[in-house]
């Protein structure tokens, strides 16, 4: 039982205490109990969703440094108690074996976790296997836009929106456009520019924009919903917010760092390849449009896309910007930060906190037992202390990586307990949970009624 806890959930805030079983929450009320925790003076969020991350990934010649049980706990350290991880097909592979090798990956998870998969071999062989995958739980197809590597075409794109209709499943897009990208990065390159800090040209916005805008369209012709993934600038949103004013069932998310972080840090004279990612850093004027998208609905999510690696693994790159593996440490600083920058600010409201970071995470990924704090759902719960000030830093995070991009920044409201199906995971920064907890979850086709 928790008592006195002021709950949160995506429309109420209230006072009552939470009686919970076998996992579940069994109801909520005024009760007497002896195994209880006082919860006075905090906020209660249902655990966090990140629908976006990257463990144990093998990517750009090196693998993301977190695996599923170290990134699993940093991601409980911040609040988050369920993921969605990408299991990408390597070259060649059936979309059955490369579930395979994630499974095996994942054993080692402390949180429940489900799986989109990136399918970056498309043909009749692999459209075929879309079935059987939902019919495993995976209900959401990734498909690249970029990264020469994975990169499909419109016909593939087309192909896979055709099933994944007929399958209620959805299509999730990484949307730039691989040959802009491939022929600005070779122009930089061939004029000597090969430092990290060239990556943001590289990947200019109007590339974001001219995928996000084909991708809807594609999806449009289908009739068929679309999500995009780890969206970064105001062109990118103008595309959504338009398609969504017609009717079209497009979902986005953006990622703390298009939140708060922007091109200046490329001008770091030291590290500029920590904050090398695709999308980059953008503008800092697309910030506020971002926040604001949050804001009106038409973003309805915040993942964090995290791909951490080292910074020895960064210097893959250093001397040439394209070697740089792409991507960001955040699984851990989500929750922190959205409440700090964006609540504190009156950027967000509390509401819309778990709204947009675990509510409607469940709801569009399928996944009705999460989400929400109701009697019958998972008792995936935040103690959170909203006075509670950390300042970050690599050396008090537990993600694998030695940086974070948001070093010394501090934030004020944190996480002191985290209880994932009923289990005592962190208590006020000591991890008491078992390891390799964590079961699979089993998604439904998507709830896009739900989503906003
Ligand atoms: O830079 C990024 N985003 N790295 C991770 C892979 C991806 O594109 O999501
Ligand atoms: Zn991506
Ligand atoms: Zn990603």
């Amino acid at each position: 039982m928790i008592k006195n806890g002021k709950i949160v959930t995506a429309t109420d805030i209230f006072k009552a205490d939470i009686g919970i079983n076998n996992g579940k929450v069994e109801a909520l009320g005024k009760f007497d109990g002896t195994e209880s925790i006082d919860a006075e003076g905090k906020l209660i969020l249902p655990g966090g969703i990140d629908v976006h991350t990257h463990l144990d990934m093998p990517f750009m010649g090196t693998t993301s440094s977190d695996d599923f049980e170290t990134g699993t706990i940093a991601a409980a350290f911040g609040g988050t108690t369920s993921i969605i991880d990408f299991v990408v097909q390597p070259a060649g592979e059936t979309l059955s074996n490369s579930l395979s090798i994630w499974e095996a990956k994942a054993k080692r998870s402390c949180i429940d976790y489900g799986f989109h998969m990136a399918m970056t071999d498309i043909n009749d062989s692999t459209i075929e296997e879309m079935g059987e995958m939902v019919e495993r739980g995976i209900t959401s197809f990734k498909l690249f836009m970029a990264y020469k590597e994975y990169m499909c075409d419109d016909s593939s794109i087309l192909k896979v929106l055709e099933k994944a209709k007929d399958l209620s499943a959805l299509v999730m897009v990484h949307a730039e456009n691989g040959e802009m990208i491939d022929l600005t990065t070779k122009k930089l390159l061939s004029q000597g520019k090969t430092g990290a800090r060239y990556h943001q040209y590289a990947h200019p916005a109007i590339a974001e924009e001219e995928a996000v805008g084909r991708a809807i369209a594609l999806a449009e012709l289908i009739s068929t919903p679309i999500y995009i993934v780890h969206l970064s600038c105001a062109g990118a949103l103008e595309m959504v917010r338009r398609a969504r004013a017609r009717g079209v069932k497009v979902f986005a998310e953006t990622c703390p760092q298009y939140l708060l972080l922007d091109v200046k840090k490329y001008e770091d004279p030291f590290e500029p390849s920590k904050y090398v990612m695709s999308p980059p850093l953008r503008e800092r004027w697309n910030l506020d449009v971002l926040w604001r998208g949050l804001s009106s609905g038409d973003l309805q999510v915040v993942s964090t896309d995290h791909a951490p690696f080292f910074m020895r693994q960064k210097e893959m790159g250093k001397k040439n910007f394209s070697k740089i593996p792409n991507g960001v440490p955040g699984i851990e600083t989500r929750i922190p930060l959205m409440y700090s920058e964006g609540v504190r600010r009156g950027r967000i409201s509390l509401n819309q906190l778990v709204e947009i970071c675990s509510t409607a995470p469940a709801k569009l990924m399928g996944m009705p037992q999460k989400g929400m704090i109701a009697p019958g759902s998972d008792a995936d719960l935040v103690i959170f202390d909203p006075d509670k000030e950390v300042t970050l830093s690599h050396e008090n995070l537990h993600q694998r990586t030695d940086y974070t991009p948001y070093e010394g920044m501090s934030v004020v409201g944190y996480p002191v307990k985290v209880i994932a199906n009923g289990e005592l995971l962190v208590d006020n920064g000591e991890f008491v949970g078992e390891k390799k907890r964590g079961k699979f979850i089993r998604r439904e086709p998507c709830n896009i009624a739900g989503g906003r």
